[in-house]
């Protein structure tokens, strides 16, 4: 069942948003070579308990960490190590934030030092299929239209779409229907109505969308092993458009 979501737990999640982008800017800041993905999710924990918030993911279906950290070949899910990112990595930092019971989830990928042209090319592309999901996410429209805004533009560029692992509702938890698939048919699926709350987070490859599980059970990664990205936002339906929960 898809929950429509009144004001008062919408305000809830953007509070929950807008702490979740400002740890995302902190993080920004951070990045650099020789840094290590511990000392991020450590970051991050402090940063949310000081501003009264908890880390959802932790004790997630046994998940040991408040973030997932996916370095250049894989696609999420990736656990926080003490290996030091190197200049030309590429990091996906995906969190989900409580705020007093309200939830919202971003993921961000983030370049270590200097990226090559063609490495910064695939964060662009990433990053730009996400704001045209968001774009397509109008009351009326079909859960169809946004996938299928995503996957067209994704590959125009000769990138792939992962299908593996989607969006979906979020609220009351983390994860509620719908699905949110990133590729798709337009005009098909569920019809999109206000009040409605849903990630988009399409995960893009440079090479194919196939994935294989690490033997961990939680972490996915290109077959080809070739680079994949992310950027997630958080948003809410309403008649004036989709709104982003998820910055400032
Ligand atoms: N933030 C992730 C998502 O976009 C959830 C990661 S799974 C977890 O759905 F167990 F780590 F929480
Ligand atoms: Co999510």
């Amino acid at each position: 069942m898809i929950t429509l979501k009144s004001e008062r737990e919408i305000e809830k999640m953007h509070n929950a948003g807008k702490l979740l982008a400002a740890c995302h800017r902190e993080i920004a800041t951070m990045i650099k070579p020789g840094i290590t993905t511990d000392e991020i999710d450590k970051f991050v924990e402090d940063f949310l308990e000081k501003h009264g918030a908890t880390p959802e993911q932790k004790g997630y279906h046994g998940y040991k960490y408040a973030t997932c950290a996916s370095v250049n070949d894989e696609i999420c899910h990736g656990f926080p190590t003490d290996k030091p990112l190197k200049n030309g990595d590429v990091v996906t930092i995906d969190m989900v934030v409580n705020l007093n019971g309200g939830l919202a989830d971003s993921a961000w990928t983030y370049a270590v030092g200097e990226v090559s042209e063609e490495v910064q090319h695939l964060l662009d592309v990433t990053k730009n299929s996400l704001y045209k999901g968001i774009e397509a996410a109008q009351v009326g429209n079909r859960l169809g239209d946004i996938g299928h805004a995503i996957q067209s533009y994704v590959e125009g560029e000769n990138y792939s779409v992962v299908r593996d692992f989607t969006g979906h509702g979020i609220g009351k938890t983390m994860h509620e229907e719908p699905t949110v698939l990133h590729y798709g048919k337009p005009g098909k699926g569920t019809r999109l109505k206000e009040g409605m709350t849903i990630t988009i987070e399409p995960m893009v490859n440079a090479g194919t969308w196939h994935s294989k599980m690490d033997p961990n059970g939680w972490t996915a990664r290109t077959v080809d092993g070739k680079l994949s990205a992310q950027y997630e936002h958080t948003i809410v339906i309403t008649k004036d458009g989709p709104i982003i929960l998820t910055e400032q």
